[in-house]
């Protein structure tokens, strides 16, 4: 009598996708690129990045801000340590989550990590 009917291959990928749900030591990919990110929620005087610091933002800033920082953790960057890209984009992540969950002193935290000029010196190429 067979108990188990799922084909190997099957579980092979219920496994796959079971470790690509957990955090950036594993090896997800991200669906959206640096150049993306940066675009969407960081580029210009009134990106979303900009109104969050300046106090700004909304819940659904917040919220987005906590999205597009999680896929930036999980982007390689072309220049410059890993461990100093995991630092700052996890620093940031947290700092975002910060934002959604209304933490008190958020808001100076997520101004400190999303030092542009800290993270392009490093990380950002010519
Ligand atoms: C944690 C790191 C990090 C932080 C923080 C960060 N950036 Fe970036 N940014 C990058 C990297 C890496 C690139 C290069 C992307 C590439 O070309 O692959 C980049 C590229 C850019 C670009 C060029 C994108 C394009 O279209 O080619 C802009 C504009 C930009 N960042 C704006 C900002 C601004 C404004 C801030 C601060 C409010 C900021 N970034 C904060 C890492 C960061």
């Amino acid at each position: 009598m067979k108990i188990f009917s799922i084909p190997p291959i099957a579980l092979a990928a219920a496994v796959i996708a079971l470790t690509a749900g957990c955090a950036s030591t594993c090896k997800s990919k991200a669906s959206l690129s640096i150049e993306q990110i940066m675009e969407d929620g960081f580029k210009g005087k009134e990106s979303l990045s900009a109104r969050i610091s300046k106090g700004q933002g909304n819940e659904a800033d917040f919220k987005k801000m906590a999205f597009l920082t999680k896929e930036l953790a999980l982007n390689k960057p072309s220049k410059g340590d890993l461990s100093s890209w995991t630092e700052k984009t996890t620093a940031l992540q947290a700092a975002s989550e910060s934002l959604v969950a209304g933490k008190p002193g958020a808001l100076d935290g997520f101004k400190t990590a999303v030092n542009c000029k800290a993270c392009h010196s490093v990380h950002k190429g010519d």
